[in-house]
């Protein structure tokens, strides 16, 4: 049932551009409009909201950081992303003009549900983002969005992390047509990119070799840092939650503005740090500020490996080594960076002879507060 690989965890990994091309399928009339048939929200409830709320826990929280740089700049609606298990204890501000947005996996996370309840009592809308059908938490919420990503075995999340990227991005551009926001006539246009990233990590996993020579080589790492901007940044932090939960290594991301205002008291001579970079053609000087945050932990004798776009014409001359990713857009990057991270994170734990699918202290679900 592991399809030849070595484990869930690999398989899972190499699912990846299926589990994405499922996510998307099926989404759009003949027309190119995106058409969500699960989504029993009244209209007018969707057209009224003011304000969206991500609850997760652990890599599905790390989706929905993600969504939200998405989801605020296609439909111009105010979104947070929070931890479920804070969420329920701080008294938040939930209105019947608040759309939840509840992404999980397994759709069994106690956590989750728990803050599903809360926000119904409140009055808000809730929306799940699930794998796993008829689980508690799609049944719990007013619509379910699936993200088909097939079962996850492997205790750490990887083709559940990019589905659920993915179906929180429809729902975006979804809010976003129904909206007439200034984006509603670009739909069509993101939906063509997306549909290309499935065969995008295809190619990124043909050139897995290099990810793999440099998880061996780095076995006895005791620390490693991670540095993303923008969407790079809640990538960055799961490609450390990765690394702790399979290496059991010390691991931290971190916001590449950040640095400055401490962690770079950690960098010393040989410190791994991983840099998200974002595209060159990207937004504003995205590129040219985590160049120079590069510069500032090479400085410092840090051994730097860049996640870049092919490409990219400077990456090579800051960076200990660069792994190349495909060339898409700026919020769509994730989907392509977040995998070097994750084989990194699998073959440093192989290599050290660690079981992948089942870490030490993990349950896949988390059905305990
Ligand atoms: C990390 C991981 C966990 C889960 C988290 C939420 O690899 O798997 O952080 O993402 O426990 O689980 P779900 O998505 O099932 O609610």
């Amino acid at each position: 049932e592991k399809g030849g690989f070595a484990s869930f965890m690999d398989k899972e990994i190499h699912d990846q551009p299926q589990a994405v091309h499922d996510t998307l399928l099926g989404r759009m009339d003949a027309s190119g409009k995106l058409v969500l048939d699960e989504m029993h929200v009244d209209e007018t409830v969707l057209k009224s909201i003011d304000k969206i709320v991500v609850i997760a826990c652990g890599t599905a929280a790390y989706a929905g950081q993600v969504a939200k740089y998405a989801i605020e700049h296609w439909c111009r609606i105010p979104t947070e992303v929070e931890l479920a298990h804070e969420f329920r204890y701080r008294d938040p501000v939930v209105t019947e003009k608040t759309l939840v947005v509840a992404v999980s996996q397994s759709g069994e996370t106690m956590d989750t549900i728990m803050a599903v309840r809360h926000a119904r009592e409140q009055g808000a809308k809730v929306i799940a983002i699930c794998n796993t059908f008829g689980s508690t938490i799609p049944r719990e919420s007013d619509a379910a969005l699936y993200t088909h990503a097939g079962p996850e075995i492997a205790v750490a999340s990887t083709k559940a992390f990019l589905s659920q990227v993915v179906a929180c991005y429809l729902l975006g551009l979804y809010l976003a047509q129904l909206r007439g926001n200034k984006f509603a006539d670009e739909v069509e246009v993101i939906l063509e990119e997306l549909q290309q990233i499935p065969a995008k990590i295809s190619a990124l996993l043909e050139r897995k070799q290099q990810v793999l020579d440099l998880a061996r080589s780095q076995q006895d790492t005791q620390s490693v840092l991670f540095l993303g901007r923008h969407v790079g940044y809640p990538v960055a932090m799961e490609g450390a939650l990765k690394l702790k939960e399979l290496a059991y290594i010390h691991a931290e991301g971190f916001a590449a503005g950040e640095l400055k205002h401490g962690p770079i008291a950690l960098i010393d001579s040989g410190q791994l740090v991983f840099v998200v970079l974002p595209s060159q053609k990207g937004r504003d000087s995205l590129h040219a500020k985590v160049v120079s945050n590069i510069q500032e932990v090479r400085a410092r004798g840090a051994n730097t490996v860049v996640i870049a776009e092919e490409g990219d014409e400077v990456a090579a001359d800051y960076a200990s080594e660069v792994i190349y990713v495909p060339q898409t857009t700026t919020l769509l990057a994730p989907l392509l960076t977040t995998v070097p991270l994750q084989i990194f994170a699998m073959e440093l734990a192989t290599a050290k002879g660690l079981d992948v699918d089942q870490p030490r202290n993990l349950a896949k679900s988390v059905t305990v507060e």
